[in-house]
């Protein structure tokens, strides 16, 4: 399977239903989706998108970065996780970032993600914290 760049929209989909099943499609569209300096990734296996990623132009005073990238809408569909989509499409990320000249990349990891991050380079940063409607989350984030 391989990785490719996709549309903010093409996301919405699996961002709904692996990440936000109590909203709206019309709310998976987050500020920044469309941002210069944005890119989404998406991995399909039989006209379905399997896996996808976000990465915005967002700084975090917490971490810094003097070009900084946010990850955000990290999701794997359920039939698929554990299956190295994940980690293949974060990896590419990694790279097309650095190409583009981003020094750091962070993320808001949901508590039971830590190990997939950790695994891949990123260092948790402070303390854990609640998200309302969500969970827990651990800030964290990997210079590049
Ligand atoms: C976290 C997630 C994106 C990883 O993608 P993936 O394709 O499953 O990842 P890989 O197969 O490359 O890596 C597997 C690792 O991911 C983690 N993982 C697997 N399933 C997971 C799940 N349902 N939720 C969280 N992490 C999971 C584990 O650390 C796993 O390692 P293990 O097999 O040694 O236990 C994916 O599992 C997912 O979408 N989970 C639910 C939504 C989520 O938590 N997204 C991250 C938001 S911060």
């Amino acid at each position: 399977m391989q990785v490719r760049f996709i549309a903010p929209g093409e996301t919405h989909v699996l961002r709904q239903q692996v990440l936000r099943p109590g909203q709206s499609l019309a709310q998976m569209e987050w500020p920044k989706d469309h941002a210069p300096g944005s890119f989404h990734l998406g991995m399909e296996a039989n006209g379905q998108f399997c896996a996808i990623a976000s990465f915005i132009p967002e700084g975090n005073p917490l971490v810094g970065g003097l070009m900084p990238l946010r990850l955000r809408g990290m999701a794997t569909a359920p039939a698929h996780q554990g299956a190295g989509l994940g980690s293949a499409l974060l990896r590419f990320g990694l790279e097309q970032a650095r190409r583009q000249g981003n020094d750091l990349v962070w993320c808001h990891a949901r508590e039971r993600a830590v190990p997939f991050y950790a695994r891949l380079g990123f260092l948790a940063q402070g303390p854990l914290f609640p998200v309302a409607g969500i969970g827990i989350h651990q800030l964290m984030h990997l210079q590049l």
